[in-house]
This record gives C-alpha cells, structure tokens and sequence, in this order.
C-alpha cells in the first residue's frame, strides 16, 4: 500500500561552470534522478533542483583565457550542462546557476544571520599574491618545487610525485601558475566561520543514525582532528559575491555553492508556485530534504553546510548520500586511453538508458566507486534489457496483433506467475528507497528469466498451429505482455525513454500503483522494435571520439609557461565571428631571457607592429621565422606578462613539443589582410 504523500526536495552537487560535463559526472545525476523519478511515480511531491556553480578564481581565469566576460562563459556553460542532462533524462524540475539574485540574497542573509549570532571571526592572514597579475593565489596556482622530495612542478598544496601536503609557502622555487612571476608573500584580513562552535550539534547529527557509516566515520575522523575555523572571504579580483559589509572582499565559492541549492528552489517556486519555499527551509520543517554528492566533498555537506543553516536558523538535511566515482575499464579515467568520455560525446553514439541501467544495475546505497567496463556494459545491457526484458513483448506481441487483432484477452484464468510479479513491487520499492538499486535490479531481471521461463515452457508458436488452442495461445501472450508491463513499471525510473516508448506501445500510462492491475480486455498497438542492442562498434567509436577531442590542440599563446586544457566549450558562429584573424609578417622573433618556452615576436600587420609572447620555443628557432608570414589573433585584449606586453596571439596546432605548427600562409599574403 503506498504511503501517504510524501514532501522531497533532491539536490546534487552543483557542476562547476568551467568545464563540460563528463560520463563520471553523470554517476551521481542518474543515481538522483533514478531516486527522484521513483518517488514521484509513487505519487509523491518530490522536486528536484540543481545549478551551475558559478564562482571563484578558476572560473575567472578561465573566462579570461578565452577572453570573455565570466557572466558569458557561465551562461554559455549553463546552456550546454542543461542540454546534457537534459538528453541523458536527468530531469530537474529546475536548473540554475549560483550567480543569481537569489542566491546573492540568500548568501547575503546567510552571512548577516551568521555574523550577528557572532559565528564571524577576522583575522589578518598571510597569503602568497602575484605581483604581475595583482592577485592572491590559490594554493592550486603555484607551482615550484616539493619541499620533500625536490619534484619540479608541483602544485602549492601537495606533492604528485611523493604525496606530501605542504602549505604554498613552504614551495621552492615558487612560480605563480597565473602569469609565471614569483608570487611574494602579502598580509590580507580574512573572514572565518566559527565551524568549532557547532560541533556539539555536529555530533547529534552524526550519532542520528541515519548518515552512511563511511560518512559517520569520516566525520568521526574530523572531530578528533578538531574542526577548524573556515576561512570564507577572498579578496577581490574575485569572480563571486561581494562580502555586504566587506568592500573587496568576497565570499569563497564554497560559501555560495550549497546556498545554490535555496536559490535555485527559491526560484523554481517563485516562478513556478509548485512548492512554498518556507515550507522546505524553515527549522520546523516537516518536508525531507537530501542531498546527493560525491565522496570528494562530504566535508562541505557534512560539516559547514549543516552548520552554517544551523547558525543561519534555517532546517538541517533531512541526509547527505555521497557516491563513489567511476573507473573505466577498470583504472581512472584516461584522456589519452579515450576514457575520459564527455556527456556529448556519449550521447552522440550511445543512448542514455543503457548507461543509466548499467550504473543502476552496479550502484548500492554505499560509497564505494563503481568500474564501468565496457565488455561488460554492452553485454550485460543487451543480455538484460534487451535479451531478457523486451524479448518477452517481441515473443508475444505479434501473436495479439495478428491473431487477435491487437487485444488482450479478457480474462486471465491462471494469474499465478502475475500474483508473484505484483508481490515483488514492495520489495523492488524498498530496494529503490534503499538507493539499494542493484538489488532493485537483481529482482527485476530475476522476474524476468521466470517470463522468459514460462513462455518457452508454453511454447505459444506451436499451439497456435493446433485450431483448438487458440484461446490457450491469447491467454499465454496476454500473460506474457503483462508480465513485461509490470517489468516495465518497476524499470520506469531508470529507463524512462524506454518506458515511454512502452507506454505507447501498451496504450498505458505508468504509475508504480498501475501494477495493481492488469491489462484486459485492452487494445495494444503494433509491435516496433523497443531497444536495439548495443553495437560494440559504436562503443570504440565513442572511445576513438574522445581519444581525437583530447588531443591538446596547442593554442597559440599569450603564455607558453602555462599548460592549458583543450578547450572543449562549444562555441556558436557569432562568437567565431567575433575573432579578427589577420596576415602578419614575422619582422623579428628572439629568445626571451628565463623563458623556456616563449619566442618573442615582432608582427608586421601592413602598418602597425604588434608584440607577441607565442609558445612555441620547442618546435621554432627564431631565425626559422623572421621573414614568414603567419596569421595572428589581432583583436585580443593585450595581456600583461613577466616578460612585458603581449599584443595578440598566432595561431599553431598540434600534439606539443616539436611537433607545433604555425599556420604559415604563401608568401603573396599581404601583411594586414583579414583571414576570411
Ligand atoms: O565539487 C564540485 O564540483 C562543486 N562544484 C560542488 C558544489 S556542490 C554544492 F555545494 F554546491
Ligand atoms: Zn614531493
């Protein structure tokens, strides 16, 4: 019987706005959405919000590499994250992004009721700041050497080669990944949260019961660790929320990230009125509230967040579920293995509902990381859904829709098998609750040997040559399409494109409690093929796809001192357009004094001279150059390096190293002509 109707608000974790969404990603969309569309179809009022995040150094710089306004890339982002969830039927009942009016109000509010409660501390601390580029950097934009071990190129928190942690000053050598300079060391008044404080309540929350045992343990860990104050404030340029009563100074991304969350359900209610915002929010609140999340960031879940509402007198999480990340083929995700595979480029050969069944099929309600092979996924895809599941309807459709004019019969006699199928949804819906959905899984496919079971046993395609077995025959297939729609409706939540086409096909529409009854005396429609089987072809041609877009397609360069990720956000014509590409003659190229990658340039553009830093030392020398044409990037805003001003970009491709070409147009190329 179901419950009375239930009040859920699902979250996940925000995607950054700097980068495409990827197959990994896409674990802990599906395991939420699976969740969510299973409590709605049994009838509950559950909504579903997430946004892009939005904030913070890395998005600012990245907007500035591609040389646009971060308000543009973000959006650009958000279009394009929404249009792979979207196409994967992840469906949030709405997307936002945390650079929105309401999240800077509800920021706003959070800090004002934080600080007037006197959880706010300052204190003057000090930081390393790039003199060149007239910022504070991250611990992730240095670079120098481990103070351990004297690995070169290593990042300001820790050490790839020998894994030890170090504060950013501790660096040798230390480099600012932004622009190169030396960063020098500079006093700055941060704002901290006074996280100690809640620890009492912290602990409540973990002895509730109720978290994931990993994630009690963790917390466990951290308490006798001893909680920290956490630093909230960054100084300006900082692409984020202004601090309200802290000019220059801006709150941290991950202070507005989970604040997202409101924001974007404040908004969805605002817009739509399908839910009060309060009802959700308040310390009294009846409703549940859960948060889905990776294992990387249960710190943030599980300790600031509960307590900044705590001290912000909003209701705590109902629970916080993290998930474990994927391996491919049993190791990391490889760019150069062309596992590192892209939501689109997925989506481009492959149909959703197979990935979500496989992650389905392996997921339980614990962390643990999920190996997705892909041997195993086509085989176990097209064994289940299709070998298993649609074989039922393919096996017992054509009989309905050619002997019986497209009817069921009108009654079953022997309902036995179908009484066994409608008991087991109680135990499939617990498994679901449970996020236990390989269980889930388990019994639906262990269901569905027993149809397959009981039509091979019957074996309708003999009967029906026997004139006098024909109702036997009707009786047979019309069990045995019931059987693949009460299937059907335990798969809905994760198949829900399948589901859909099954719907058509059974003229039906599906809620969990349509497995109470059966389809009698009912019209269905032809038999089309449901779900084609999965071409291990197409898998290596997802594989050789993504292996071709990770290859760095070396960018020109304002600066070569930095290694830069493909650019992979697709762009439209009119952004394209917006790039004056021109002729230049190469007038003079030189070495540049403790560069090791940087040539520069003295471009010729037909009357004006340009400056350029370009990267491509390893593959030119520079009496190679003088007197070729080449073809620049004229309209770049100037940029400002170690080494002085660079005026533009030229343009080369490829792998890296020597092999890093320029485009060297024929000789009659007049310096100055457009590149059309
Ligand atoms: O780790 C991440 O990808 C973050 N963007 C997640 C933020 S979740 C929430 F707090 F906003
Ligand atoms: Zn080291």
């Amino acid at each position: 019987m179901p419950t009375a109707t239930r009040k859920i608000l699902v979250t996940n974790a925000l995607p950054y706005a700097n980068g495409p969404i990827h197959i990994g990603h896409m674990l802990g969309y599906i395991q939420a959405d699976i969740w969510v569309r299973f409590q709605k179809l049994r009838g509950h009022e559950c909504h579903y919000v997430c946004a892009d995040d939005a904030h913070g150094t890395p998005i600012m710089l990245k907007a500035q590499q591609l040389g646009i306004a971060p308000e543009q890339m973000i959006a650009d982002m958000n279009q394009a994250h929404q249009a792979d969830f979207a196409d994967f039927h992840v469906a949030f009942d709405h997307y936002h992004s945390t650079h929105s009016d309401e999240n800077r109000e509800l920021a706003e509010l959070i800090y004002t009721r934080l600080r007037d409660a006197g959880h706010i501390k300052t204190k003057t601390i000090e930081q390393l700041y790039d003199p060149q580029q007239e910022m504070f950097l991250p611990d992730r934009f240095v670079k120098g050497t481990c103070p351990k071990c004297g690995a070169e190129d290593q990042y300001g928190d820790n050490c790839d080669v020998c894994g030890a942690t170090y504060a950013p000053t501790e660096l040798k050598n230390p480099k600012s990944a932004v622009s190169g300079a030396t960063p020098e060391l500079r006093q700055s008044e941060h704002y901290f949260f006074d996280l100690p404080a809640f620890e009492q309540m912290l602990k409540e929350w973990t002895r509730s019961g109720s978290l994931q045992d990993e994630m009690a343990n963790k917390l466990n860990e951290w308490f006798e660790s001893g909680l920290q104050m956490w630093d909230i404030s960054r100084d300006a340029p900082y692409f984020g929320f202004e601090i309200p009563d802290a000019p220059g100074k801006y709150f941290y991304v991950w202070l507005d990230a989970p604040i997202g969350y409101m924001g974007s359900f404040k908004h969805y209610c605002q817009t739509t009125g399908k839910a009060n915002f309060d009802d959700y929010w308040q310390l009294d609140s009846q409703a549940e509230l859960y948060h889905f999340i990776g294992k990387d960031i249960i710190y943030f879940h599980s300790l600031f967040w509960p307590a900044m509402l705590k001290g912000a007198s909003f209701r705590q999480p109902t629970n916080v579920w993290a998930h474990g990340f994927i391996t491919v083929n049993g190791t990391k995700m490889s760019k150069s293995k062309g596992t590192f595979v892209m939501a689109r480029t997925y989506l481009d050969h492959l149909d959703p509902d197979y990935l979500r069944y496989y992650f389905a099929a392996k997921l339980t309600n614990r962390i643990d990381d999920l190996d997705l092979n892909l041997t195993d996924f086509a085989q176990r895809v097209n064994a289940d859904l299709v070998g298993k599941v649609v074989n039922i309807a393919s096996r017992c459709a054509g009989f309905i829709s050619k002997k019986f004019d497209g009817k069921l019969a009108a009654s079953i006699s022997d309902t036995s098998l179908l009484d066994e199928f409608q008991a087991a949804a109680a135990g499939i819906a617990q498994a679901y609750e449970k996020r236990e959905f390989s269980k889930a899984m388990r019994d639906i496919m262990a269901l569905a040997d027993k149809a397959n079971f009981y039509i091979a046993e019957q074996e309708p395609w003999q009967l029906i040559k026997d004139p006098s077995k024909q109702a036997q025959v009707h009786e047979i297939c019309s069990i045995g399409i019931n059987l693949f729609r009460l299937l059907m409706i335990y798969l809905t939540p994760v198949v829900p494109a399948l589901a859909t086409r099954v719907q058509e096909f059974l003229n039906d529409e599906f809620s969990w409690d349509s497995h109470q009854q059966l389809l009698t005396d009912h019209t269905i429609s032809p038999f089309k093929a449901l779900l084609q089987r999965i071409d291990m072809e197409k898998v290596e041609a997802m594989i050789e796809d993504s292996k071709a877009s990770a290859t760095p397609a070396a960018a020109a360069t304002s600066n070569g001192e930095l290694e830069r990720d493909p650019i992979s956000a697709e762009i439209n014509y009119d952004d394209f357009a917006k790039v004056d590409l021109r002729i230049a003659l190469i007038a003079n190229a030189e070495h540049v004094e403790g560069a090791d990658k940087l040539l520069k340039l003295t471009l010729d553009l037909g009357g004006e001279t340009r400056q350029v830093f370009a990267g491509i030392k390893s593959a030119y020398a520079p009496e190679q150059l003088i007197g070729q044409h080449t073809v620049m990037v004229a309209n770049l805003a100037p940029r400002k390096m170690r080494f002085g001003l660079s005026e533009g970009m030229v343009l080369a491709a490829g792998p890296g190293g020597e092999e890093l070409f320029i485009l060297n147009p024929h000789a009659g190329a007049k310096p100055g002509m457009r590149v059309k």
